[in-house]
């Protein structure tokens, strides 16, 4: 008990003190000092974002470990941030161009003068997104403000434009915005004008409190006052002072608020178009009216826009809008179509949610599956499932060889992949409705989230096309998919050391293959005897793939070569490393135990040795991540499906 107080006020304590080294307050001219000491304090609101971004560091997509990252993008230069790579997922390319905004815009490159507007389906990750930059920003050092300023304004504003010149020089910073009208009465007013003793405090980013961080939820259109954008004018205080004394202003605005970080703009276009000008105007001219007769306010912010395609076509078609069009730089935020990266959002989501419970092995991923298929568009060229597994840099084979098809010319002959289909939150939802359906057994597993994807698909407000084209993934698709992995697994559970029969196999299939096509012969590894090269075991392994007759010999022959390329590369083999044999030796175990685990799994009474053997491949089952729970469901499931009689 008494370590944990200490822990408490040692943790409360250091808090504390960090707090307060942010709590530096002084005069302007001690402001002026600071400013000679570091002079990117002074940095403007893109140039503060992008390095927020860049701290946490990048790296080449490339120097990732997965083979299939690593096939994916070969020939594709792409960097991965640190600041949202551990919560974005499969979407490199969209937060590449986001980085790339900022970096443009830091550099005061014309796009400081524009909107980031993200556009893409419901759940594709834009608010989360915009989200993640405002927890950035909380989480940075404060800015230096002027005190008592409601725009947290930069204290070099205080400057008169005859000295900034000089200053500038001497400072080596760039100086630009003047002050915001309340500022400029009490300087005058309680300062007279000796701006150099004007007091300067540290503000933190908040998004609660509104400091840095302006939020623009969609405006009722029948309430549309700008005051949201710019503050008003207090009518309680018009009668106590005269009019243009700016003690009446409250400058609450989002766009007075977010000064010097970051507005957001939800669903941007289902806004009046008098909001869009007042947004444009502030990126492009970086100010802003004051409410009243109060002239303009200078502002320094990042504008942050968001909405769906169906409203960005809306708002395009409309010739009107071109102005408005010319200053927005427009990023897409599909929809992830990577399945590892599909299952991670999915684990990040539950990670963070009140979800308790279970999930059962291929669970997320089924639904992946699933959420992906929906969202791709068909191509000549291959299946749609075939098509799923090239997008996650898996290699498919057919006919004993891997499928040739370029990944990239795919993503070429379509135009809006991604932008379509089953959002992350219907996902969700079908997670959480299979929970409630088994709240006894606190699991959901791939055979009742796929029950309350085909309940929801079908209850669900859908074109009669899309909808049948959905029952078919879930009901045909899906389940041969996972009836495939299903298989796999149980063998596995079956087969006592699963991975050293396969190696076994593997090497064996090596030593006779490789006898075959040089015409030598097998020195077994045990008595020394030289054999003759066993064509039938190879043949037992090959047609597992449909590899038969006079394919053999071909098949045999890549499989050499592979070994030899590889060997010549220093790599290490396994039974693993060449695709379509890995896929013929799983196979070929599969069979091995077929008949064995059907008559297990289905039988009503069992011996004593069934009910050991049964017993290890539950328990195996349990080590693999399965509950007791699920485990029972499965293995009805397979008993029904994989064993028909
Ligand atoms: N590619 C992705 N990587 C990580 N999480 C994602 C991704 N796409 C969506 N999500 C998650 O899905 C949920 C819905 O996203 P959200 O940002 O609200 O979408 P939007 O604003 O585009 O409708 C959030 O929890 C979000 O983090
Ligand atoms: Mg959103």
């Amino acid at each position: 008990m008494e370590s944990d107080k200490a822990i408490f006020e040692k943790l409360i304590l250091e808090d504390r003190a960090s707090r307060e080294s942010r709590n530096w307050r002084g005069t302007f001219l001690q402001y002026l000092d600071q400013v000679r000491e570091e002079a990117s304090i002074t940095k403007l609101a893109h140039a503060r974002v992008y390095e927020m971004i860049m701290t946490p560091g990048a790296r080449d997509i490339l120097e990732s470990d997965d083979s299939r990252v690593k096939r994916l993008f070969k020939d594709e230069p792409l960097r991965v941030y640190n600041f949202f790579a551990e919560e974005f997922f499969g979407i490199e390319r969209t937060v590449a161009q986001i980085v790339r905004y900022f970096h443009s815009a830091a550099l005061k490159g014309e796009e400081s003068r524009q909107v980031l507007y993200l556009m893409g389906p419901v759940g594709s990750g834009k608010s989360s997104l915009v989200e993640r930059l405002q927890r950035g920003l909380e989480d940075l050092t404060p800015v230096y403000a002027i005190e008592g300023c409601p725009m947290q304004e930069e204290p070099l504003h205080l400057l008169p434009r005859h000295l900034r010149r000089e200053f500038e020089k001497m400072l080596g910073v760039h100086i630009e915005g003047d002050l915001c009208p309340v500022c400029r009465y009490r300087l005058k007013q309680e300062f007279g004008t000796r701006y150099e003793e004007v007091p300067i405090i540290m503000r933190s980013f908040s998004k609660r409190n509104r400091i840095g961080i302006g939020v623009v939820p969609p405006v009722d259109p029948n309430n549309q006052d700008t005051s949201v954008l710019i503050g008003s004018e207090d009518i309680s205080k018009l009668d106590r002072f005269s009019e243009g004394d700016p003690r009446v202003l409250d400058l609450n605005g989002a766009l007075n608020v977010g000064n010097r970080g970051l507005v957001e703009f939800i669903e941007v276009f289902k806004n009046e178009i008098e909001y869009l000008h007042a947004m444009i105007t502030a990126t492009q001219e970086k100010v802003i009216p004051a409410p009243g007769r109060h002239g303009m306010v200078y502002v320094d912010t990042v504008i942050v826009a968001h909405s769906n395609e169906a409203e960005w076509q809306k708002f395009k078609s409309d010739h009107t809008n071109e102005a408005i069009l010319d200053r927005i730089v427009v990023v897409k935020v599909p929809y992830n179509l990577r399945l590892t990266e599909e299952v991670k959002i999915y684990q990040k989501i539950i990670r963070y949610s009140d979800f308790r419970a279970h999930v059962a092995p291929h669970t997320l991923e089924v639904a992946s599956m699933f959420a992906i298929l929906s969202r791709l568009e068909p191509t000549p060229k291959c299946d749609l499932m075939t098509k799923l597994k090239l997008y996650n840099g898996e290699e498919v084979i057919e006919k004993g060889r891997t499928k040739k098809i370029d990944v990239r010319e795919l993503r070429d002959d379509v135009k809006r992949e991604g932008m379509n289909g089953i959002s992350t939150r219907f996902i969700m939802k079908a997670l959480d409705n299979a929970l409630s359906d088994n709240l006894a057994g606190n699991c959901i597993n791939p055979i009742n989230v796929r029950e309350a994807l085909i309940n929801m698909t079908k209850e669900t407000d859908l074109p009669d096309d899309t909808r049948r084209q959905y029952l078919e993934f879930l009901q045909d698709i899906l389940h041969k998919e996972y009836l495939e992995l299903l298989e796999k697994e149980i063998t596995k559970a079956f087969v006592y050391s699963y991975q050293e029969q396969a190696e076994s196999l593997f090497q064996n299939y090596l030593d006779h293959a490789e006898a075959y096509v040089n015409k030598t012969k097998v020195k077994d590894r045990n008595t020394k005897e030289e054999l003759q090269p066993d064509e039938g075991f190879l043949k037992s392994i090959e047609e597992q793939i449909a590899i038969i007759g006079s394919a053999a010999e071909g098949f045999r022959q890549e499989v050499i070569a592979y070994l030899w390329a590889a060997s010549r590369r220093s790599m290490r083999v396994s039974y693993q490393s060449y695709e379509p044999l890995r896929e013929a030796i799983e196979k070929r175990l599969m069979t091995s135990v077929r008949d064995i685990s059907r008559i297990i799994t289905k039988a009503r009474t069992r011996d004593e040795e069934q009910t050991e053997k049964y017993n290890v491949m539950v328990q195996n089952l349990i080590e693999n991540g399965y509950c007791p729970n699920c485990v029972d469901v499965v293995l009805k499931y397979a008993a029904n499906n994989l064993w028909k009689d």
